[in-house]
């Protein structure tokens, strides 16, 4: 059977756009049950600015309460140097981290998002690249607005695919693809796919798919059909991106995993754990 990794961001992408500041024991706990479903990696925070996404600020604490399962990989977002040294300061002894960095595709995205143009966000993650690679820890790369921007209109998929050449010249990173506002469509997908396989093999791509117009699973299914085998999801559908006005919710990973197992995928997770975690994490909205 073909295995599909999922890598859980609810943690992350959905508890940031939530309107209450989620405590951060119901974040542990919410992760923990994630550890025990077989997943292999999942998204806890970021070290970006508490003034930007308060919702964010305590991921030293998530971090250092967070009860370890071995062979799960614990990602944060780190926007800047400054962001990489607040994840050193918060890192815990034995545990195996993700750092992702994140761009955007189009330049009103990167301006609302990250306050300066796509070309100075990726000039400034140089040193994380250069400090990640030398402490040993494992890069991702995030493409925003991969078919649709809130501010830009439609986003060229030749546009996406320099962005994508451009991180993997700072390092060799897997390359996370999203649809920030879930405005994409299997035709806008399929096209924009085309363009970056130009410049990245498909092993090194997931998909990153919002689901505000119903088109999540259906762009899944042609991102599988391109040959992708990892997808980002969110438990219980949680999240958005608090600078894209239009981006409510991430992809389910219930929903994700149950059009997997029934087209005979195997992801290696358990949809009855996930199934409590979208419980829990629907409960904390
Ligand atoms: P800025 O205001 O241009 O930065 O923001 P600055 O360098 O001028 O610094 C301003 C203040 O922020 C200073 O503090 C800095 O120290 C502080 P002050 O002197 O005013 O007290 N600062 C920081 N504090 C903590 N951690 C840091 C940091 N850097 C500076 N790393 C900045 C630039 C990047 C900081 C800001 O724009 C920011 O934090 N943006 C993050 C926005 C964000 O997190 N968005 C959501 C995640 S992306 C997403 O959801 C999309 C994704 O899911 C994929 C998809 O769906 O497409 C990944
Ligand atoms: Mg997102």
């Amino acid at each position: 059977m073909t295995f599909v990794s999922l890598h859980e961001v609810g943690p992350r992408d959905g508890l940031q756009n939530e309107k209450r500041i989620i405590p951060v024991a119901e974040k542990v706990a919410l992760i923990d049950l994630l550890g025990r479903s077989g997943l292999r990696d999942i998204e806890v925070g970021s070290f970006v600015s508490p003034k930007w996404v308060p919702q964010m600020a305590e991921t030293p604490q998530v971090m250092a309460r967070i009860a370890p399962v071995a062979g799960v990989r614990y990602g944060v977002l780190v926007p800047n140097i400054r962001g990489w040294d607040g994840f050193v300061a918060a890192r815990q002894p034995g545990v195996v981290y993700e750092v992702a960095m994140f761009v955007a595709a189009s330049e009103g995205f990167s301006q609302a998002n990250l306050n300066c143009t796509v070309a100075q966000s990726i000039a400034r993650l140089e040193p994380v690249v250069n400090a990640a690679q030398a402490a040993g820890v494992a890069l991702r790369g995030y493409i925003s607005c991969v078919t649709d921007c809130p501010f830009d209109g439609k986003v060229s998929p030749e546009a996406v695919a320099q962005v994508a050449a451009a991180l993997r010249r700072l390092a060799p990173m897997p390359l996370s693809l999203g649809d920030t506002i879930g405005a994409g469509k299997p035709a806008t997908v399929a096209a924009m796919l085309d363009a970056v396989l130009d410049v990245v093999p498909a092993a090194e791509l997931a998909g990153h798919f919002h689901d505000t117009g119903g088109q999540a699973l259906a762009n899944i299914a042609v991102a599988l059909d391109k040959g992708l085998r990892a997808f980002d999801s969110a438990v219980g559908g949680l999240g958005g991106c608090p600078y894209a006005p239009g981006a409510p919710g991430n992809v389910a990973t219930e929903a994700v995993l149950e059009m997997l197992h029934a087209e005979g995928f195997t992801t290696h997770v358990d949809p009855a754990v996930i199934a409590a975690a979208a419980k829990m994490a629907k409960g904390m909205r």
